[in-house]
């Protein structure tokens, strides 16, 4: 095995986090089953992300389906543009990354960005061998393979059907509807948390690069016109910035503050500068280690084929960087290729405060020319010609009677004599205009979260003279909030600590019962499990209604009264 087992990997598997799915049938690389406390962990992170990034910020959310039919991907440019470049060895058979392959032995640091004949050419020269087998992979062909997953809708000649590569485009194909439930009023946001799937190449050993994973996107629709983000929310938040011109020069990590990262234009879109901001305590909350963490700026050739401007959250795991959250401004990219692909109406009116009234070219066409003259081209022919005057054309400057005017209608050119038409200047009262949201868009990859907070909160320290690990996990994520143990299983103690597992339980709070072996290793499976509180019964308990409360990091432990317990744990959980 070319990956060497983590620490954290290991604890994963051993205590029920996630483990490789399918095993019994040899399982699939890039495919993980979440056990109990996995389960419940994402869960936590998820719910995280819900309050902060739609409870409190007013957005809605959907659930789309994750299988859409082809012209989606056509229209989003997926089919042609979502692809990796892949090598395959002649001796073995196995495929790669071509670009990993290069990234990782020479000092180009942004293989992607290349055409494969150059990526193709970088192998050769360095005389790069397989990873998996050692043969060399000279005179091999670099290609592009497409990343999403195809499959057929419905029986015999079907339809065919791709797993979506992104939840986005779920959210996207509905934009006429969820407008309507946005009355028609920019801005707004629509959010999603699910599956997406990519058939990645070479899936990496843990959650960061899997086949199958968890989405959480937010699409902010916004009149680029009038639409300011509130900065002012956000202004003092720090940002740890890579900035592209850092990463091509000698430059660092460089922290500013939102205020800053906008006036100093290192931050180019103020939305995107806005949800940099807004994450940021999202982080934190759930556990990432702001010494581990940074937002890297897309080089200009990385730049997905939707983007402007695009940023990385990323955190250090395992001696890498790796993307946990991209943040771009997709300008109207994919609502106009919808609205184009799918013949639909993406705009949203927006109504002026008071309607303005313009001058505005009008064109009206001699019917009785234009018709016999022209056939069924005419009514084309008519209404391109109110297009171009309207925008201005400047064929119509000092026309005079015997000037032809060139129009491109259903794939032709035409000549339109001019005496044939008349053009003149209107007045024309408007209420508002048709505007095609920009779109901002914070995409959080849920596995990628849940395997950076595991890294970050798995610690060693010493207790009683032994080393112990333990999950530093914050209580709002721990996928348990207490231990209860009896202190022994006899005199009662064991009856009485079940019960008091039962009371907290309906209490809300989520708390397991543990009475096997001696207390020193129960307490021990807790902390690897990242339980902050443990509570034990002992001989006192029956005496005088009291428990000891310990705390996981500082292994600290007070006592305090049974009756109290609940409110005590419930307000330490929520800080
Ligand atoms: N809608 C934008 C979008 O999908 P992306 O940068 O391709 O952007 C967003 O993906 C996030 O999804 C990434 O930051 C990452 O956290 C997660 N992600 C992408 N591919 C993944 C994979 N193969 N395994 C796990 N997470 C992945």
């Amino acid at each position: 095995d070319e990956h060497p087992e983590t620490d954290l990997m290991e604890l994963a598997k051993r205590r029920g986090f996630f483990f490789q799915a399918s095993e019994a049938y040899g399982g699939v690389a890039g495919f993980y089953t979440y056990g109990p406390e996995g389960a419940t962990l994402k869960q936590q992170v998820e719910d995280a992300w819900r309050d902060r990034f739609v409870t409190r910020e007013g957005h809605m959310e959907i659930d789309a389906p994750t299988v859409m039919p082809e012209p989606v991907f056509e229209a989003s440019g997926h089919l042609d543009t979502f692809d990796d470049m892949i090598v395959e060895c002649p001796s073995c058979g196995e495929s790669h990354r071509a670009d990993h392959l290069v990234e990782d032995a020479t000092d180009v640091a942004d293989a992607e960005a290349l055409p494969t004949e150059q990526v193709e050419a970088l192998i050769v020269d360095h005389g790069l061998d397989c990873p998996a087998c050692g043969e060399p992979l000279a005179g091999v062909d670099v290609t592009d393979f497409n990343l999403m997953f195809e499959t057929a809708i419905g029986p015999g000649s079907s339809q065919a059907g791709y797993l979506r590569p992104e939840t986005a485009q779920g959210i996207f194909v509905e934009f006429s509807r969820l407008k309507e439930y946005a009355r028609n009023q920019l801005p707004f946001g629509v959010a999603q948390i699910g599956r997406a799937y990519r058939n990645e190449i070479s899936p990496r050993r843990g959650l960061v690069r899997v086949r199958e994973f968890t989405q959480a996107e937010l699409e902010h629709f916004v009149d680029p016109e009038t639409d300011e983000p509130p900065l002012e929310r956000v202004a003092d938040v720090e940002l740890p910035l890579y900035s592209a011109d850092a990463q091509q020069g000698d430059g660092d990590i460089e922290t500013l503050t939102v205020a800053e990262a906008v006036d100093e234009n290192v931050v180019t879109s103020d939305w995107v500068a806005f949800y940099l901001g807004l994450a940021r305590s999202f982080y934190e909350r759930i556990g990432v280690d702001m010494e581990r963490f940074r937002y890297r700026q897309h080089l200009p050739g990385e730049l997905a084929h939707y983007a402007s401007d695009c940023w990385d959250a990323e955190a250090e795991v395992d001696g890498n960087w790796i993307e946990i959250t991209g943040f771009a401004y997709r300008g109207d990219y994919d609502l106009s290729k919808h609205a184009k692909y799918a013949d639909a109406d993406f705009t949203v009116f927006q109504q002026y405060d008071d309607p303005v009234t313009v001058e505005r070219a009008v064109v009206d066409p001699d019917m009785s020319v234009l018709g016999p003259e022209f056939g069924s081209a005419a009514g084309d022919i008519a209404a391109e010609l109110d297009r171009m005057a309207a925008a201005g054309d400047e064929q119509f400057e000092n026309l005079s009677d015997d000037d032809v005017i060139r129009v491109e209608a259903n794939g032709t050119a035409w000549g339109v004599p001019a005496d044939a038409v008349d053009y003149h200047v209107e007045e024309v009262t408007e209420a508002g205009e048709h505007v095609t949201p920009h779109v901002v868009e914070p995409s959080f990859g849920v596995d990628r979260l849940v395997y950076t907070v595991l890294d970050h909160a798995l610690e060693t320290d010493e207790v009683d003279g032994e080393t112990r690990s333990y999950l530093g996990l914050p209580a709002e994520v721990a996928p348990t909030t207490v231990g209860v143990f009896p202190l022994m299983s006899k005199d009662g103690m064991d009856d009485r600590a079940r019960d008091l597992a039962g009371t907290l339980r309906q209490a809300g709070l989520s708390a397991t019962y543990d009475d096997s072996g001696a207390i020193g290793r129960r307490y021990r499976r807790q902390d690897e499990v990242g339980t902050p509180y443990g509570v034990t019964v002992d001989y006192e308990t029956l005496e005088n209604d009291t428990v000891t409360l310990r705390d996981r990091d500082s292994t600290d432990q007070i006592r305090l009264s049974v009756e109290d317990l609940p409110a005590a744990i419930t307000a330490l959980r929520t800080g």
